[in-house]
């Protein structure tokens, strides 16, 4: 994972699954649940999405979530122990890239939010593609969630600063930030029919917590790709808009899926 991750707590991803609320419903409705026995949810995190999904699911159904970090499945340890649902749920150590899990084992896939973070040397999106579609059966659904970075556009008086300071967010804060709207294309290429695609424009309008201003601006500034005044000029213009609830900004999460052939 790359050092950009350390902004990306639990704590951060629990805020954020209140914002993103409508997408992680949808997503849930694009997997066919009520019918479904095992579902796993890759890159599942602090696991705010194991209990929803075993809540839609018939008695005997099973949610697995899968984590590479020990201090997420900690948390989601957590979460699954406050709510009943949770024994529908187990928890597995280990990489996307290789899962330890037989081929064919779930009637549906799920990841969010997962391509954004993957390092394309070392976890090549198209491995771990094939990899989400070995172990989820034939006739399952696999569902992938993420936001498309290259959409996000802030109102901001300096269209040049604006355009370069997202292009980087986008080119290197995001290890893959290009991902989702590629989902559509990597679903049609492996042969998955019933495609469905749902945008959900998300809104940032406060500068607390908000990627594109503070994230952005700390690692601008070590990196070098715009001056402190520049930077100072971001954060500060932003902040003083937010203040006086004029900030707007925007960005696209996708949901795509398909059912695998
Ligand atoms: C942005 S978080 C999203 C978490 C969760 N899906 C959500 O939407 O709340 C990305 C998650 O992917 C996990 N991750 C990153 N690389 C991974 C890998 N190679 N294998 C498994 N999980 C990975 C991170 O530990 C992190 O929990």
């Amino acid at each position: 994972m790359g050092d950009f991750e350390k902004h990306v707590s639990s704590e951060y991803l629990k805020k954020s699954a209140g914002w993103h609320a409508e997408v992680k419903r949808e997503s849930y409705a694009h997997m066919n649940l009520g019918a479904a026995r095992s579902v796993l949810d890759a890159g599942c995190g602090p696991g705010l999405d194991l209990v929803p999904m075993a809540e839609r699911m018939p008695e005997d159904g099973l949610v697995t979530g899968l984590d590479l970090s020990p201090d997420m499945l900690k948390v989601a340890e957590e979460i699954l122990a406050e709510s009943p649902a949770g024994k529908k749920c187990r928890l597995a150590r280990g990489s996307v890239l290789a899962m330890p899990f037989a081929e064919a084992s779930f009637d549906a896939v799920r990841a969010e939010r997962l391509f954004q973070v993957l390092p394309q040397d070392s976890c090549p999106p198209a491995a771990v593609f094939a990899e989400l579609c070995r172990v989820l059966r034939p006739g399952g659904r696999l569902v992938l969630v993420d936001v498309d970075w290259a959409t996000v556009s802030v109102d901001f008086p300096d269209l040049d600063l604006e355009r370069k300071l997202l292009r980087f967010f986008g080119d290197v804060c995001r290890p893959n930030g290009y991902a989702a709207r590629q989902f559509r294309g990597w679903l049609a290429r492996a042969g998955f029919t019933d495609l469905r695609v749902h945008s959900f424009p998300q809104f940032m309008e406060s500068a607390t917590d908000c990627p594109i201003v503070g994230w952005l601006a700390e690692e601008a500034k070590k990196r070098g790709v715009a001056t402190d005044a520049e930077i100072d000029r971001w954060t500060g213009t932003l902040a003083g808009l937010a203040a006086k609830k004029q900030m707007f900004a925007s960005v696209n999460m996708l949901v795509v899926s398909g059912t695998k052939a």
